[in-house]
């Protein structure tokens, strides 16, 4: 059964319910009402007839015209004595002297309901000297309230059954608006299911404030993510497979040189496993970096350890002086003891990737400096080298992005290193930003949150 039709029938036999225990409530109510006030009616008779000390006496119950002037239309009077004989009887109909005889001892009250016609009986007990002589029976039949009754009946049941039909064709429409969202959610997941592409939902099921309009938002945010990603690792993958080709055309140029000309001339065989060497390397650097890429790509969830930043900076610019033959000198704040979470594994090729820059870029000393600032610690990797033209500052942290091309060739860089720096930045919660000038020198500026403890 569809959640639409589940939804009309609940809601419809809700309402039905509530209905029907409104209509038999009132029926009850209004039988209730009108019976006692017949009750009283026949109550107050009988102590009229009884007020007669003449109808008391069991001699006179002979008479005729003992109860004659209590006879009235669809109305019974009468006398049984202790045997449960009837003595005395007035009655104008035939259904209301059929009532079964019975003595009755003390005070008593029925309803019969007979096709549909119902009949009120009362028993009064006849007394004298503290003894019961008889029973005083008045019945009554409540023709005009029966069919009173049976009106009120068909109309509650008809008000009944216009309510199921009101509730089932007002369900039939609320749940069509109530529905249409979510039937839109799934013909638009279909629709990307065969065509293999991003569609959203149209706004106007994202824009309602209730929680469907929440569940469509939450949809096409999700849809605009797996856009943003999808278009990434497209770009990405272009972007790789185009990088990757130059070193790879210069390798198999230089290969296929060597295999024409390498045996008879040696100059041709030198430069040739020279230059396949050193596009061997960068390929190697570039794929190493493609991969690191790759990683974030994935947005795995970050490690959150306490890295304690001195030790790192002092290990990773010792080895890197080592293997640059440069000098890297480090400047940190007396004292300071600067702690914050994350991966230190990422922090290092971090500081790799900026003092790498910084080697390649300048010829003189690097100067590395880190201090606290307030709940943030200040790190910085400056050089006097070459700088960076203003114009091309707004775009390094872009993937592949180079200052120009002739650089490169110098470094064999590809690009990737301040695009990689920039994410594992944004993944500790922090800043990065780039200060330089051409030939001015270059200082990078990081700020990362202080661990707290
Ligand atoms: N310290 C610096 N001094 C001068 N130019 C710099 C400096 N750091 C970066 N640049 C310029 O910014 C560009 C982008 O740097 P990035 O580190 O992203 O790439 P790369 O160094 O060319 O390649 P790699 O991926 O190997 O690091 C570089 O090509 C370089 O021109
Ligand atoms: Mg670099």
């Amino acid at each position: 059964m569809s959640l639409r039709t589940r939804l009309i029938l609940l809601s419809s036999v809700w309402v039905l319910l509530l209905v029907i225990v409104f209509n038999v409530t009132i029926y009850f109510y209004i039988l209730r009402n009108s019976t006692t006030a017949e009750t009283k009616l026949l109550w107050n008779k009988a102590q009229i007839i009884l007020r007669n000390p003449y109808s008391r006496q069991p001699d006179n119950w002979g008479d005729p015209d003992l109860l004659a002037e209590y006879n009235e239309p669809d109305m019974l009077v009468r006398i049984i004595d202790t045997e449960g004989v009837i003595r005395a009887s007035v009655s104008t109909s035939d259904r209301l002297a059929a009532y079964p005889v019975s003595y009755k001892s003390g005070y008593g009250s029925a309803m019969v309901n007979e096709f549909g016609v119902r009949m009120l009986f009362v028993q009064v007990p006849i007394r004298a000297h503290g003894y019961q002589l008889g029973t005083l029976e008045l019945g009554k039949s409540l023709n005009v309230m029966s069919e009173w009754l049976k009106l009120l009946g068909t109309g509650l049941y008809m008000t009944s059954g216009a309510v199921l039909v009101v509730a089932l064709v007002s369900g039939y429409f609320y749940t069509r608006v109530l529905i249409r969202p979510i039937g839109e959610l799934l013909d638009t997941m279909n629709e990307i299911r065969k065509k293999r592409y991003f569609v959203t939902l149209s706004p106007r099921y994202a824009s309602a404030k209730d929680e469907l309009g929440r569940l469509g938002q939450t949809f096409n945010d999700m849809i605009e993510t797996l856009k943003e990603q999808d278009a990434r690792q497209k770009q990405f993958v272009a972007d790789a497979s185009h990088e990757l080709r130059t070193p790879l055309t210069v390798i198999e140029s230089y290969a296929s040189l060597l295999s024409r000309w390498g045996g008879e001339r040696p100059e041709v065989r030198e430069e040739a496993i020279q230059a396949i060497q050193s596009e061997s390397v960068r390929l190697k650097g570039l794929i190493h970096s493609l991969l690191r890429q790759a990683e974030f790509e994935r947005g795995e969830e970050l490690p959150k350890q306490p890295v304690s930043l001195i030790p790192l900076l002092q290990e990773t610019a010792g080895r890197l002086a080592m293997a640059f033959r440069r000098e890297i000198r480090l400047d940190v704040s007396e004292g300071a003891e600067p702690v914050c979470l994350g991966s230190e594994e990422q922090l290092k090729q971090l500081l790799i990737i900026l003092l790498d820059n910084a080697v390649s870029y300048s010829d003189g000393p690097v100067l590395i400096g880190c201090r606290e600032q307030g709940r943030e610690i200040v790190l910085t990797v400056a050089d006097q080298g070459i700088g960076i033209p203003e114009e091309d500052i707004p775009h390094l942290f872009e993937r592949f992005y180079r200052v120009d091309k002739t650089r490169q060739r110098r470094s064999g860089g590809s690009g990737l290193g301040l695009s990689i720096a920039k994410q594992i930045v944004d993944r500790h919660n922090g800043t990065i930003s780039i200060q330089s000038g051409s030939g001015a020198g270059t200082q990078v500026e990081i700020t990362l949150p202080r661990a707290i403890f």
